[in-house]
């Protein structure tokens, strides 16, 4: 069987500063395979930076960083070494943020390049975007993150056409070129994320959250597969009750 070139599993990393301490990845999982290229997208602080460069040690100086669980890059544990240098040649680009501030034509001719490259070299490429619109002309597949963890994951098609997670769901109502409607006002999700240097119990979502269920205060809803849509994963209580009764 095909081994994905990068693959972090149950990834947990807390940073330490003099002044804070913030769990910025919260027991994350995903995996690229060979040639594919997965776009990472959330809003800003929900930890898309910390998650991939975090198990490379590519993180700034001045911050402590406790790391616990797995990433693997070309079949190589990134954990538990001093050096983090890769032997070999590790098939994988990690573009973190590439168009943020571009104007719409630059940011295409970027994607473009990235395509490209992707093509020409035959490698992976995480593609790291807190703007969920520019994922469609590019990406393979996609992983939403909320507050340090994967909330929802599948092809492009799939979530940007039937995302079922209220924080993806959120996110797609506040692109206007992505909806069949342009003319309707975006929306955009009210409230912010959740103070991370408080740990707690239940979704993470729960204070933004239009679908919010008792069991969501209390349980950490855990990433289950939507049925009969192949590699399509969401992390929500709500969603997990309506496939449950469908
Ligand atoms: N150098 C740092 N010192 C302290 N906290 C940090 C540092 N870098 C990131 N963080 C915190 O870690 C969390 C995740 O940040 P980051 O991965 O940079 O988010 P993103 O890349 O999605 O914008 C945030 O809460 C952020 O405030
Ligand atoms: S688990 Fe509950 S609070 Fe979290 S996104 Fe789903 S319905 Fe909303
Ligand atoms: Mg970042």
């Amino acid at each position: 069987m095909t081994q994905p070139v990068f693959q972090i599993e149950d990834l947990v990393i807390d940073l330490y500063t003099e002044q804070v301490s913030v769990r910025a990845v919260d027991t994350a999982s995903l995996s690229v395979m060979p040639g594919e290229i997965l776009a990472i997208v959330g809003e800003s602080g929900s930890g898309k930076t910390v998650m991939t460069l975090g198990p490379l040690g590519l993180l700034p100086e001045g911050v402590s960083v406790d790391i616990r669980g797995s990433a693997v890059c070309g079949g190589q544990s990134l954990l538990n070494r001093s050096d983090r240098v890769l032997a070999g040649n590790p098939r994988v680009l990690i573009a973190d943020e590439p168009t943020t501030a571009l104007d719409a034509t630059v940011q295409a001719q970027i994607l473009e390049l990235i395509k490209d490259i992707q093509q020409q070299e035959d490698i992976a490429v995480v593609l790291i975007t807190h703007d969920i619109g520019v994922v469609a002309s590019v990406a393979d597949r996609v992983a939403v993150l909320y507050t340090g963890r994967v909330v929802e994951s599948s092809t492009v098609a799939q979530v940007l056409t039937a995302p079922v997670h209220p924080y993806t769901q959120g996110l797609l109502a506040s692109v206007p070129n992505l909806r069949a409607n342009s003319n309707e006002v975006p929306k955009g999700i009210p409230g912010s994320s959740p103070d991370q240097s408080r740990l707690r119990t239940g979704c993470p979502f729960d204070t933004r959250c239009s679908r919010m269920l008792p069991v969501c205060a209390t349980q950490r809803p855990a990433l289950i597969p939507v049925p009969e849509d192949g590699i399509h994963v969401t992390a929500c209580h709500a969603a997990q009750a309506e496939l449950e009764s469908a």
